[in-house]
């Protein structure tokens, strides 16, 4: 494709179909894992406005930032640390509606209200953590789960 998205649609769920065939195509035709994060990050910002949205690659027995849109976060995540940890440890989606409310949430940005971290899962092990904040609270939902979850698993094939 070339490299313009095309997403007219107003809500979420259908902005979601929009951009998923676009970004695979687009990811499909990329081998390389940090253009590929790099892309997805920005598309998702692009498309949805998101406060932050970024990847932290496992890597040195820790999490560590990986290509991401917004502004400057915490490099590095212990495995049993937030949300992201705690979406590592769990191996599965984690959505905060209140990150005030979630115990050992990593506050790179006070102005961030609500979070979703979506694993990213190749032979059975995570390799990294999608990680989207909201400067809204209860941003994220069940359809947020279904359509990540569908964009991670594209990535998968980079990792
Ligand atoms: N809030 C995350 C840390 C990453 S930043 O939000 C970009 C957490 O608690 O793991």
């Amino acid at each position: 494709m070339a490299e313009t998205l095309l997403v007219t649609s107003t809500t979420k769920q259908e902005k979601y179909i929009d951009l998923i065939p676009q970004l695979k195509s687009l990811l499909e035709n990329e081998t390389d894992l940090i253009a590929n994060l790099a892309n997805t990050a920005a598309a998702l910002r692009q498309t949805f406005g998101f406060f932050w949205v970024g990847f932290y690659v496992v890597k040195q027995n820790q999490l560590i930032l990986a290509p991401f849109q917004g502004d400057i976060a915490c490099t590095r995540i212990p495995f049993h640390k937030g949300v992201c940890g705690a979406c590592y440890t769990q191996a599965k989606t984690i959505i905060v509606p209140d990150v005030e409310k979630f115990e050992g949430h990593i506050a790179c940005s006070s102005l961030s209200k609500s979070e979703i971290v979506v694993p990213i899962i190749k032979n059975n092990e995570v390799v990294a953590v999608l990680d989207v904040d909201s400067d809204e609270l209860d941003d994220f939902s069940e359809i947020d789960k279904k359509y990540l979850e569908e964009i991670v698993n594209i990535l998968t094939l980079s990792f």
